[in-house]
C-alpha cells in the first residue's frame, strides 16, 4: 500500500493533468476537491473557501464535497479565518479546543487549512480538510496540500 506522501504525489498528478489549460479558477477547485476527498479516508469534508472579491476580509463557500458546509467566515474567526489573516498552514488536532472554532458540522473532530495563493502573490482561497477522527493530519499532509495549493492557480 502506498504511503501517504506518495498518494499526494499521485494525485497531485492527476490535478494536473485534470486542470491543464483550464482557465476557470472554480473548475480547479472543483478538482483538486474532488480528487483529493477520492483517494484519502480520513478525509470528511473537502473544500475550498474562497476570498470574496466584494468583501475582501470575508470568505465564501466555494466547491466541496461533504455535508453543508456554512457559507461565509469572516477573516480572523475559526480555522479558515485565522488561515486567511495569517497566510500559514493550520493543523487543528481537536478543533473542540480551537478558540473560535465554527463548528459547521458536528462530526468533525480535526482539520487542516492550508492557504491558496493567485499567481501575483494574493490569497485567492483556503483548502479546508475535516476528518471526524481526532488528530487527522499530520507534516505529510502539509506537505502534499501545500505542493497541490501553490501550483492550483498557476497560469491564471
Ligand atoms: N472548520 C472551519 C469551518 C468550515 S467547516 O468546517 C466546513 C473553521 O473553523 O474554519
Amino acid at each position: 500500500m502506498p504511503g501517504k506522501l506518495q498518494t499526494y504525489e499521485r494525485v497531485a498528478k492527476e490535478i494536473a493533468a485534470v486542470i491543464d489549460g483550464e482557465t476557470s479558477a472554480i473548475a480547479r477547485y472543483a478538482t483538486a476537491g474532488c480528487l483529493l476527498s477520492e483517494a484519502f479516508a480520513h478525509y470528511y469534508w473537502t473544500g475550498f473557501y474562497l476570498v470574496d472579491p466584494r468583501k475582501p476580509d470575508e470568505l465564501v463557500v466555494g466547491p466541496y464535497q461533504g455535508t453543508l458546509g456554512c457559507l461565509r467566515i469572516p477573516f480572523g474567526k475559526g480555522v479558515c479565518g485565522t488561515v486567511a489573516e495569517t497566510g500559514k498552514t493550520l493543523i487543528v488536532k481537536d478543533v473542540h479546543v480551537f478558540p473560535g472554532h465554527i463548528a459547521c458540522d458536528a462530526l468533525t473532530n480535526s482539520e487542516i487549512v492550508v492557504p491558496v495563493f493567485d499567481t501575483a502573490g494574493n490569497l485567492a482561497a483556503v483548502l479546508d480538510v475535516d476528518s471526524t477522527q481526532m488528530n487527522a493530519f499530520d507534516e505529510d499532509d502539509k506537505i502534499g496540500l501545500e505542493v497541490i495549493c501553490k501550483t492550483l492557480l498557476a497560469g491564471l
